[in-house]
C-alpha cells in the first residue's frame, strides 16, 4: 500500500507482477496486506487498486494451478474483504482485467476504466469457471444474459461495451489513475451498501426458467464433450437459485471439480504450449529481414481461395498488399471477392471500412503486372498446386524481385526445397502454409527448406505475429506436419468404409470426440477433386495408372479407390451437391446421409468380396486417431519438428482438434504410450498391408523407457534438426 500523494487521503494499491500482473501467491498476500493496513489506518479514507504497467490483471497466476493445494492462497475471500471495507474501493482499469483481475474489480465498490482497456471472465478457455465469486457477483451487476455469454465463451469485452453492460461505471480517455483518484475522494463518506454486488439481487428475467433452459441446450450444443462451460451456466444458474453465500459455495464446488480435471490440465498446457512455440522461435534470428513488416509494401500472387483469405488478414494488419494475378478475369474475380470479405470484416469492427481503408491503393491494390514485383520485401504465393507452376513463378520472382525480399509459398505440401532450387536465392525461400479460410484461420505452418536462412525464418514468424497467428515452424517433408498426419487418419476413415462402416457414423464417433467436423464432411467442405488431383499427380489413379494394377493395392499397399470412384462420378462434395453426402443443391451446407451411397457402399464390398462387419465407436477413434499419432511420432524422429507441443499447436488451431484433449501428442500421453502401442499392434497385425498402423520406432522406444512424460519426451532422441 501506498498513497497517492503524501496528505492525500486515498490509498492505492498497486498490483505488481510483470508481465501481465497474475495474482501469485505473493500478490495475493500484498493485496490483503494492503487493505487490511488501509482499513486500519485512520487517515485513510479511500481506497484505489490498480495495476503495473498500464495493466490491471490477468488473473490468477495459472502456473499456480498445477502446485499443491495448501501452497495456494484462495482470491474469493480477498474479494470478500474488498467489497466488506468501510471504505470505498475503487478499481482503475488499464489494459486488462480478466479472470480473477475482474473479479477483483468487482469486489470493488466502483470500477474506472480507460477507454482501450478489455475486460473478461476466460476462465472456461483454461478449463476452469471464474472461482472468486465472480459468477455470482457479475449477473448481480450486468443481468443473467449478459454474464452468461461472457462466462461460457470467456469473451474479451471492450471498455465501452463494458459501460453499456454497466460492468464500469465510468470511461475515461487520459489518465485513468488520477480520474479514479478524483472518483474515489468523490465517494468519501457516501454509503457503501447499494455499491456492495453481493447485497443486490439478480435481476429478474420474464420467464428466467425458459431463458435457462435454452441457453443450457446452446452451451451444451457448442461444447461437445467440453466440460467448463456447462459447469460456468450451472454456477451462473446458481446464482438465480440462491442467496449469495450458498451460490458461492457452489461455485466453489463446481470450480474444484474443474481444477482436478484432465480437460483443465490439457486446456492449461495448451496456454503454455502456444506461447512457448512463438517464443522459441521469435528468438531463432536477431531481427527480421530490414525494411519489413507493417512498414513495406507486400504482395503475393493467385487470388483465390487462399489469395482471397490471405489478402484479406494483410490488410486487416494494415500491412499494404499488392495483389496479382494471370490475367485480367481472375483480377476482376479475385478483386470482388476480396473486397466482398473486406466489407464484411469491416462491418465487425469499430470505424468500419474507415479504420481498414481498404479502398486506398497505397493499402490495397490489384495488378496483372509483374514487374509491380520489383520493389517489394515480402511476396506470398498461392497459385495452383502445380510444381512445374511453382517453379515458373518463383524463377520470375527471383529474377524480379530486389535482393532482399523474402519469397513465400503457400502450399499444402509441395517441396520447398524444389521451389527454392528454381530462384537463385533459396536462402530466402520459405512456405508459408496457412489454412482455409485465411483470414479466420489462426494457423501459420511454415516450412524451412535446406537453405532457408535463421532470419528468414524469424521474418515468416514475425509476420504471423504481425497477422494474430500463431506460427509454427516445421521441416520439409511431404505435407509438412498438419497434413502428413492427416493423411493417415483420412486413410483409415475410408478403410472404416470399406469394412463396413458409413460415413455418418465415422464422423459423428468423432465429432462426438470434439473434432468440430468429421473427415467426411470437412472432405466435401474441401473438395474431393482436390485431393483427387494430387493422387493423378501421384500416378496413384488416373491415366498415368499403369494397366493391371490392382484396385485396391499400390506399391504393394492397400489402398481405396473409393474416393475416385466418387470423383469419377462429379461427386466432389458441396460444390457439386453430392459427395459423401447429399445437400439441398450444389453449394448447399446441410449434409444428409445419401442412400445411393450407402448402396453403392455395399455393391463395392460385394464387388471386392469384402464382409461387412459391424465397426465400433471404439474402433473408430482408435484407428483414425492412434494412426495420426503414430505419424506424429515419426515425425518428432525424423526432426521435423522440434517438440511435441508443436504438433499439438498444429492440431488444435489449424485441424479443429478439441482443444480440451489437448492436441494429439497430448492426448496420446493422457491415453498412456502402452497403451497407444498395443492398439496399433493389434491393428496392424490386423492389416498388415497398411504400413501407417505399424507403430514408430520412437513410440516403441519411448514405451521401452517406462512412458516418460511428454516433456522428457525429445531427451530420447540423438538427433536434432540444427534450424529447430
Ligand atoms: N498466469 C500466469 N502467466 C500468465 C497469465 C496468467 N494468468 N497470463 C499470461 N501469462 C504469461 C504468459 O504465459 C506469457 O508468459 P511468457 O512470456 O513466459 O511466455 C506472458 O504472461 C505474456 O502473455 P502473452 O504472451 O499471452 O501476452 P499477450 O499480451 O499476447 O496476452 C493476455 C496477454 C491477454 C493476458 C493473455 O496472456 C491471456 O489471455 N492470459 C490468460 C488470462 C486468463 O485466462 N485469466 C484467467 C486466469 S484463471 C483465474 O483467474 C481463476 C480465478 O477465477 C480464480
Ligand atoms: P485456387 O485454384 O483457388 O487459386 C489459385 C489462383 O492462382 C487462381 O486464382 C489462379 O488464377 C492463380 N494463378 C494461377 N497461375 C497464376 C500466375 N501465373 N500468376 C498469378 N496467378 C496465378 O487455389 P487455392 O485453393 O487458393 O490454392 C492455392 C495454393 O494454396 C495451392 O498451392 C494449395 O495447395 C494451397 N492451399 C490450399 C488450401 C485450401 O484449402 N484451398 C489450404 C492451404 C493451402
Amino acid at each position: 500500500m501506498e498513497r497517492y500523494a503524501r496528505s492525500s487521503a486515498v490509498a492505492v494499491i498497486r498490483l505488481r507482477n510483470p508481465p501481465v500482473n497474475a495474482l501469485s501467491v505473493e500478490v495475493l498476500q500484498a493485496l490483503e496486506d494492503g487493505l487490511k493496513k488501509a482499513e486500519a489506518d485512520p487517515s485513510v479514507k479511500a481506497i484505489m487498486i490498480c495495476g503495473e504497467n498500464g495493466k490491471f490483471s490477468a488473473g490468477a497466476d495459472i502456473r499456480g494451478f498445477s502446485t499443491p493445494k495448501r501452497h495456494r492462497v484462495a482470491l474469493g475471500p480477498i474479494v470478500s474483504l474488498i467489497e466488506s471495507s468501510e471504505k470505498p474501493v475503487v478499481a482503475a482499469i488499464e489494459g486488462i482485467a480478466l479472470g480473477g483481475g475482474l473479479e477483483v474489480a468487482l469486489g470493488c465498490h466502483y470500477r474506472l476504466a480507460h477507454v482501450k482497456a478489455q475486460m473478461g471472465l476466460p476462465e472456461v478457455t483454461i478449463g476452469l469457471l471464474p472461482g472468486a465469486e465472480g459468477t455470482q457477483r457479475l449477473p448481480r451487476l450486468i443481468g443473467v444474459p449478459a454474464a452468461l455469454d461472457m462466462i461460457t465463451t470467456g469473451k474479451h469485452i471492450p471498455a465501452t461495451e463494458a459501460l453499456k453492460l454497466g460492468l464500469v461505471d465510468e470511461i475515461v480517455e487520459e489518465n485513468t489513475i488520477e480520474a479514479a483518484i478524483r472518483l474515489a475522494n468523490k465517494v468519501i463518506g457516501q454509503p457503501l451498501g447499494p455499491r456492495r454486488l453481493s447485497l443486490k439481487p439478480v435481476p429478474k428475467l420474464p420467464n428466467t426458467d425458459a431463458f435457462l433452459r435454452e441457453a443450457l441446450a446452446k452451451v451444451k450444443k457448442q461444447a461437445r464433450g467440453f466440460l467448463a462451460p456447462e459447469l460456468c451456466f450451472q454456477a451462473v444458474k446458481a446464482a438465480t437459485e440462491r442467496p449469495f453465500a450458498e451460490g458461492v459455495r457452489r461455485e466453489r464446488e463446481l470450480f474444484q471439480r474443474l481444477l482436478s480435471s484432465e480437460q483443465a490440465r490439457a486446456l492449461q498446457y495448451a496456454f503454455f504450449a502456444e506461447r512457448a512455440v512463438s517464443r522459441d522461435h521469435l528468438s531463432l534470428a536477431p531481427s527480421p529481414l530490414p525494411g519489413t513488416l507493417l512498414s513495406d509494401v507486400y504482395i503475393y500472387t493467385g487470388l483465390g481461395t487462399m489469395g482471397q483469405g490471405i489478402a484479406t488478414s494483410l490488410v486487416k494488419a494494415k500491412i499494404p498488399v499488392v495483389a496479382l494475378e494471370q490475367d485480367l478475369e481472375y483480377l476482376n474475380k479475385g478483386r470482388k471477392a476480396v473486397m466482398g470479405l473486406l466489407e464484411r470484416e469491416a462491418m465487425k469492427m469499430e470505424g468500419g471500412a474507415q479504420t481498414l481503408d481498404f479502398h486506398n491503393p497505397a493499402r490495397l491494390q490489384f495488378t496483372v503486372d509483374f514487374d509491380l514485383l520489383s520493389d517489394v520485401d515480402l511476396v506470398i504465393e498461392a497459385v495452383f498446386e502445380d510444381m512445374a507452376l511453382k517453379k515458373e513463378i518463383f524463377h520470375k520472382l527471383s529474377k524480379i524481385c530486389k535482393p532482399g525480399a523474402l519469397l513465400c509459398t503457400n502450399t499444402s505440401a509441395l517441396n520447398i526445397d524444389e521451389i527454392a532450387s528454381a530462384t537463385s536465392r533459396p536462402q530466402q525461400v520459405i512456405g508459408t502454409h496457412f489454412f482455409s479460410p485465411a483470414h479466420v484461420m489462426r494457423l501459420l505452418e511454415i516450412i524451412y527448406g535446406r537453405h532457408t536462412s535463421p532470419t528468414a525464418i524469424a521474418t515468416a514468424m514475425q509476420l504471423a505475429k504481425a497477422l494474430k497467428k500463431v506460427g509454427v515452424v516445421v521441416g520439409n517433408c511431404f505435407g509438412f506436419v498438419g497434413n502428413r498426419m492427416m493423411f493417415p487418419y483420412v486413410e483409415q476413415a475410408v478403410f472404416l468404409l470399406e469394412e463396413g462402416s458409413r460415413p455418418e457414423a465415422v464422423d459423428q464417433a468423432l465429432e462426438d470426440f470434439g473434432f468440430k467436423i468429421g473427415p467426411f464432411r470437412m472432405s466435401d467442405l474441401a473438395g474431393l477433386d482436390v485431393g483427387w488431383r494430387s493422387r493423378k499427380g501421384q500416378g496413384l489413379t488416373g491415366p498415368s495408372l499403369p494397366a493391371g494394377t490392382a484396385a485396391r493395392q499400390r506399391h504393394g499397399q492397400r489402398y481405396s479407390p473409393l474416393p475416385d470412384l466418387l470423383c469419377e462420378r462429379g461427386r466432389f462434395g458441396q460444390k457439386t451437391g453430392k459427395g459423401w453426402y447429399q445437400y439441398e443443391k450444389a453449394g448447399g451446407r446441410t449434409a444428409v446421409p445419401d442412400p445411393w451411397l450407402h448402396s453403392f457402399l455395399s455393391q463395392y464390398r460385394d464387388s471386392h468380396g469384402i464382409k461387412t462387419r459391424y465397426i465400433d465407436q471404439e474402433e473408430i477413434l482408435e484407428r483414425c486417431l492412434f494412426s495420426l499419432i503414430n505419424e506424429g511420432f515419426a515425425i518428432l524422429a525424423e526432426g521435423i519438428a522440434s517438440a511435441p507441443e508443436h504438433l499439438d499447436v498444429i492440431y488444435i488451431n489449424g485441424y479443429g482438434w478439441p482443444k480440451h484433449r489437448g492436441g494429439p501428442m497430448f492426448y496420446a500421453s493422457t491415453v498412456g504410450l502402452p497403451h497407444v502401442l498395443a492398439k496399433l499392434q493389434k491393428y496392424s497385425e490386423a492389416h498388415p498391408d497398411v504400413p501407417k498402423l505399424r507403430p514408430s520406432a520412437f513410440l516403441k522406444k519411448l514405451v521401452a523407457a517406462g512412458n516418460p512424460p511428454l516433456k522428457e519426451w525429445m531427451s530420447y532422441l540423438s538427433r536434432q534438426s540444427p534450424k529447430l
